[in-house]
């Protein structure tokens, strides 16, 4: 089989790489190498590629900045998706499409099913939802979109690696205690793409995050235990729990975002948040 993986140089698009199976080859491109808006020059990669699937990992992925670069989201959140969906369902391409919990109001308080009702908050999940309608309406029959939360990996730019750096620079942190949901590790989401890849019917919307539920408060003393036991620590820091009322950002986060991954379970295994929380840790201590 043959997979092209769009978002080269994100986390998502390298935990794919890393994490491929023999069965399969597959090839990474960046922004630097295609431009998913033109239409003509994706159709032509396509052809000299002739891939059996398609996974999406490439998003416009700055939830703050989004609130004011809102084209610059929806060209490649709506617009970009739009185009891959017209075109794989020309070329019959089956497209493994990876979207947001930001999709949801958090007005909830037990996990996200796949078919609770959206009603996403801000740019980013607006923009992130308009591709998700794409693909349902363009390429319905061999398309799947897969809805994940707080993702990290060693890879990139992310939440972990940020509190590894903060903790070692500072005294004293705060940390938000009122958003809930779960952390994704990337290579584990990364996994569960692929062994979903080679399902014979996957035309719906999954959830994916690792198991278990936690604030971000919680995840970063975590971060702060773990990390210092494996040395990516080295100096002492006092985290606070603060309200989201003390940490203003100019996008509107859900309160609550755990999703529902039961029927993930079915194809993949997910293991606690913790679990993997570790195997991320341990593998920046090796790069
Ligand atoms: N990060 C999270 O916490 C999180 C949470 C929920 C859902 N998700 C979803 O998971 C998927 C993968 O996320 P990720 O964390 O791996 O994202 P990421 O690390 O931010 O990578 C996204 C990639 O998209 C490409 N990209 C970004 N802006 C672009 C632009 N303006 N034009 C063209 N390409 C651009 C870049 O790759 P190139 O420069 O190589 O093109 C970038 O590395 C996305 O669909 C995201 O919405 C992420």
């Amino acid at each position: 089989m043959k997979a092209i993986i769009f978002g080269k140089s994100g986390q998502l698009a390298n935990e794919l790489l890393a994490t491929k199976p023999n069965s399969y080859s597959a090839k990474c491109f960046g922004r630097n190498d295609i431009d998913l808006l033109n239409v003509q020059n994706v159709e032509a990669l396509l052809q000299t590629e002739t891939p059996d699937v398609i996974i999406n990992a490439s998003a416009y992925t700055l939830v703050d900045k989004a609130e004011t670069d809102t084209e610059a989201a929806y060209s490649l959140n709506e617009l970009a998706v739009k185009n891959l969906a017209v075109l794989s369902q020309k070329h019959n391409i089956r497209l493994i499409h990876v979207s947001t919990d930001f999709v949801f109001d958090g007005a909830k308080s037990q996990s996200y099913k796949p078919s609770d009702e959206t009603n996403p908050k801000s740019i980013y999940g607006k923009s992130k939802l308009a591709g998700e309608l794409a693909i349902q309406e363009l390429h319905p029959d061999n398309s799947v979109i897969i809805r994940t939360s707080w993702v990290y990996s060693s890879f990139g730019n992310n939440f972990v690696k940020t509190m590894l750096k903060l903790m070692n620079d500072r005294d004293e942190l705060g940390i938000v205690v009122d958003q809930i949901g779960c952390p994704t590790y990337a290579k584990e989401l990364a996994y569960f793409i692929w062994a979903l890849s080679e399902e014979a019917d996957i035309n719906a919307i999954y959830h994916w995050s690792d198991l278990g539920v936690t604030s971000w408060y919680d995840f970063a003393c975590a971060i702060y235990e773990k990390g210092t036991k494996l040395g990516l620590i080295t100096s002492s820091t006092s985290i606070k729990p603060i309200p989201s009322s003390s940490y203003p950002t100019p996008a509107e986060r859900p309160k609550f975002s755990l999703l529902n991954t039961d029927d993930s379970q079915a194809i993949y295994l997910a293991k606690h948040w913790q679990i993997q929380l570790d195997k991320c840790l341990k593998e920046l201590t090796s790069t």
